[in-house]
Protein backbone atom coordinates (compact mmCIF):
# COMPACT_ATOMS: atom_id res chain seq x y z
CA UNK A 1 0.00 0.00 0.00
CA UNK A 2 2.95 2.44 0.75
CA UNK A 3 4.01 2.28 -2.72
CA UNK A 4 0.90 2.94 -4.22
CA UNK A 5 0.72 6.21 -1.80
CA UNK A 6 3.76 7.47 -3.45
CA UNK A 7 4.54 10.57 -4.72
CA UNK A 8 6.90 13.09 -6.68
CA UNK A 9 7.00 16.92 -5.02
CA UNK A 10 7.36 19.38 -7.35
CA UNK A 11 10.99 18.85 -7.28
CA UNK A 12 10.65 15.50 -8.02
CA UNK A 13 11.91 14.33 -4.61
CA UNK A 14 10.15 10.98 -3.25
CA UNK A 15 8.44 11.59 -0.46
CA UNK A 16 7.11 8.20 1.28
CA UNK A 17 4.24 8.51 3.61
CA UNK A 18 5.18 7.46 6.91
CA UNK A 19 2.36 7.81 9.44
CA UNK A 20 -1.18 9.64 10.16
CA UNK A 21 0.03 12.75 12.13
CA UNK A 22 -2.29 11.49 15.22
CA UNK A 23 -0.22 8.81 16.04
CA UNK A 24 3.35 11.23 16.37
CA UNK A 25 2.26 14.16 18.94
CA UNK A 26 4.63 16.57 20.16
CA UNK A 27 7.32 15.20 21.86
CA UNK A 28 7.45 11.33 20.29
CA UNK A 29 9.61 10.03 17.64
CA UNK A 30 8.57 7.08 15.51
CA UNK A 31 11.40 4.83 13.68
CA UNK A 32 11.33 3.49 10.19
CA UNK A 33 13.18 1.55 8.42
CA UNK A 34 13.13 3.56 4.48
CA UNK A 35 14.29 2.14 1.25
CA UNK A 36 16.90 -0.25 4.17
CA UNK A 37 18.31 2.93 5.65
CA UNK A 38 16.88 3.84 9.65
CA UNK A 39 15.22 7.31 10.18
CA UNK A 40 14.05 8.76 13.09
CA UNK A 41 10.64 11.11 12.53
CA UNK A 42 10.68 13.75 15.17
CA UNK A 43 7.44 15.80 16.49
CA UNK A 44 9.39 18.67 18.28
CA UNK A 45 6.84 21.48 19.74
CA UNK A 46 4.48 21.00 16.78
CA UNK A 47 7.16 20.55 13.97
CA UNK A 48 8.26 17.49 12.27
CA UNK A 49 12.17 16.43 11.50
CA UNK A 50 13.73 13.40 10.02
CA UNK A 51 17.35 12.49 10.92
CA UNK A 52 19.04 9.30 10.27
CA UNK A 53 19.35 7.03 12.91
CA UNK A 54 23.11 6.94 12.77
CA UNK A 55 25.56 8.80 15.00
CA UNK A 56 29.01 10.29 12.79
CA UNK A 57 31.24 9.64 16.06
CA UNK A 58 31.04 5.48 15.99
CA UNK A 59 27.95 4.37 14.28
CA UNK A 60 25.59 4.66 17.72
CA UNK A 61 21.68 4.41 17.30
CA UNK A 62 20.13 8.02 17.82
CA UNK A 63 16.75 6.40 18.37
CA UNK A 64 16.78 6.80 22.67
CA UNK A 65 18.67 9.83 22.27
CA UNK A 66 17.37 12.47 24.71
CA UNK A 67 16.02 15.43 22.57
CA UNK A 68 16.25 19.53 24.18
CA UNK A 69 15.87 22.48 22.06
CA UNK A 70 15.83 20.89 18.72
CA UNK A 71 19.19 18.98 19.43
CA UNK A 72 19.34 15.41 19.67
CA UNK A 73 21.31 13.51 22.38
CA UNK A 74 23.39 10.52 21.24
CA UNK A 75 23.37 7.95 24.36
CA UNK A 76 26.76 6.32 23.94
CA UNK A 77 29.11 9.46 24.14
CA UNK A 78 26.85 12.53 24.47
CA UNK A 79 27.52 13.74 21.44
CA UNK A 80 24.67 16.53 20.14
CA UNK A 81 23.26 17.12 16.34
CA UNK A 82 20.58 19.61 15.61
CA UNK A 83 17.45 18.00 14.43
CA UNK A 84 16.55 20.67 12.02
CA UNK A 85 20.19 20.64 10.47
CA UNK A 86 21.99 18.09 11.00
CA UNK A 87 25.15 20.10 12.78
CA UNK A 88 26.92 18.84 15.39
CA UNK A 89 26.30 21.00 18.18
CA UNK A 90 28.60 18.96 20.84
CA UNK A 91 31.35 17.34 20.34
CA UNK A 92 32.37 14.33 20.39
CA UNK A 93 30.93 13.96 17.16
CA UNK A 94 32.44 16.33 14.38
CA UNK A 95 30.51 14.85 11.29
CA UNK A 96 26.77 16.31 10.83
CA UNK A 97 23.97 13.38 10.04
CA UNK A 98 21.78 13.29 7.33
CA UNK A 99 18.55 15.20 7.61
CA UNK A 100 15.32 14.64 5.17
CA UNK A 101 12.66 16.70 4.25
CA UNK A 102 9.03 15.67 5.93
CA UNK A 103 6.20 17.35 4.86
CA UNK A 104 2.50 17.03 6.00
CA UNK A 105 -0.77 16.56 3.44
CA UNK A 106 -4.33 15.36 4.59
CA UNK A 107 -2.91 14.46 7.64
CA UNK A 108 -0.07 11.95 6.50
CA UNK A 109 3.90 12.91 7.37
CA UNK A 110 5.50 12.00 4.22
CA UNK A 111 9.09 12.04 4.30
CA UNK A 112 11.71 12.41 1.61
CA UNK A 113 13.04 9.35 0.36
CA UNK A 114 16.47 8.61 2.15
CA UNK A 115 20.08 8.52 0.12
CA UNK A 116 22.03 5.62 1.22
CA UNK A 117 24.90 7.17 3.65
S1 LIG B 1 28.51 6.92 19.08
FE1 LIG B 1 27.40 8.76 19.39
S2 LIG B 1 28.68 10.01 20.59
FE2 LIG B 1 29.82 8.21 20.27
Amino acid sequence: MASRMREQCANMTKMIPVAPVDVLPPGSRLHFELEEESVIVLNVDGNYYCIADLCTHDGGPLEDGEVVDCQIECPRHGARFDVRTGKVTRLPATDPIPVFAVKVENGIIFVEEPDPW
